[in-house]
């Protein structure tokens, strides 16, 4: 099968993107997608904010929805974008590659920037593994993303009980020696729905930016990306629980926190849970409140909905990529 190029579906690599968040002060979002209320939503809520978007696809979406098929409904929102009166550049992204042939694969069946995740090996192993699939992805113009440290909690199969914060005196080395465009660092964010656990009175520590302040300087410019950076919204935790759901004692990384992080060398700010909760709250409210409904578009619509007026609201106000495009 001859490989597909990304350009050829509409698609861009994040260069020129993270060259402008730089400059703006603002970090790009990178919503993550499974099915197509999903990427309906992002496709209109970046359209509609004017906001650059990197679309994601993680190991588990691709087992769930089929690599093929995303890649599908990548050029499909990128026609309805255009569509829409839109001119948004759109990356189509590779969330957490946990090996060398997964980046190549995702590069020769259209992706545009692939991350190759290897933070679990040493140092050494990181840097051998990253820099194999930046050869391949320069090569064919896709852009690269790496991860120095580690984040608490699950990352596709792989999951870490403790933060490993990255080490900013391993930066230059890691940068240099792989040649990657950017770097997802550890600086006490995490994934998933329980990042912080407060006692009554407690609230979220502050993230680590003494730690990307010594990145910043250490790699001035360079394009850094922020996992884990879900908000954890009380309204849609609350609405869970209130409509038959249980979740407990959970909180996220506040907005002002990211705020600050999105004016600084960060770049692009990965938001996945906060999708989930918005969605899962709204199909929650619609089985209680019509327990007779049975037709998905009548709860899986209020949930899109919901999601698109999440990602406005935090393109506008959270990341400042609203009106970029
Ligand atoms: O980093 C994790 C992302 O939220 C993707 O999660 O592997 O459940 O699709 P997933
Ligand atoms: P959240 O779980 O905080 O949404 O993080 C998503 C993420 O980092 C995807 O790579
Ligand atoms: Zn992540």
């Amino acid at each position: 099968m001859s490989a597909v190029k990304y350009s050829d579906l509409g698609l861009v690599n994040t260069r020129e993107m993270f060259k402008k968040a730089m400059e703006g002060k603002y970090a790009v979002p990178a919503y993550n997608f499974n099915n197509m209320e999903q990427i309906q939503a992002i496709i209109i809520a970046c359209t509609e904010s004017k906001s650059p978007l990197i679309l994601q696809v993680s190991s588990g979406a691709r087992k769930y929805a089929n690599q093929t098929l995303l890649r599908f409904m990548a050029m499909g929102a990128v026609q309805m974008m255009k569509d829409m009166g839109g001119n948004i550049p759109v990356a189509l992204h590779l969330d957490h590659g946990d090996s060398v042939d997964l980046c190549k694969s995702c590069i020769d069946t259209g992706f545009s920037s692939v991350m190759i995740d290897a933070s679990h090996h040493s140092f050494k192993e990181n840097i051998e593994i990253s820099k194999q699939v930046v050869e391949y992805a320069h090569a064919r113009d896709v852009t690269v993303e790496a991860e120095l440290g580690v984040l608490a909690g699950i990352e596709d199969e792989v999951s870490s009980e403790v933060t490993h914060y990255t080490k900013p005196a391993e930066v230059e080395e890691f940068v240099a020696k792989t040649g990657v465009d950017s770097l997802a660092i550890s600086i006490g964010t995490s994934h998933g729905a329980y990042k912080f656990k407060l006692k009554p009175g407690e609230s979220v520590p502050p993230l680590r930016f003494d730690i990307l302040e010594e990145v910043e300087k250490r790699i001035p410019g360079f394009p850094i990306v922020l996992h884990g950076a879900s908000s954890v919204v009380k309204e849609y935790v609350d609405m869970i629980n209130k409509y038959g759901g249980k979740m407990e004692n959970t909180a996220g990384v506040p907005e002002d926190q990211l705020r600050k992080a999105a004016r600084s060398a960060v770049c692009k700010i990965n938001i996945d849970s906060d999708g989930r909760l918005a969605m899962t709250a709204m199909i929650r409210k619609v089985f209680a409140e019509k327990p007779g409904e049975f037709d998905p578009r009548k709860y899986l619509g209020p949930a899109r909905e919901e999601l698109v007026k999440m990602m406005k609201y935090k393109n506008e106000n959270v990341l400042g990529s609203a009106g970029r495009a």
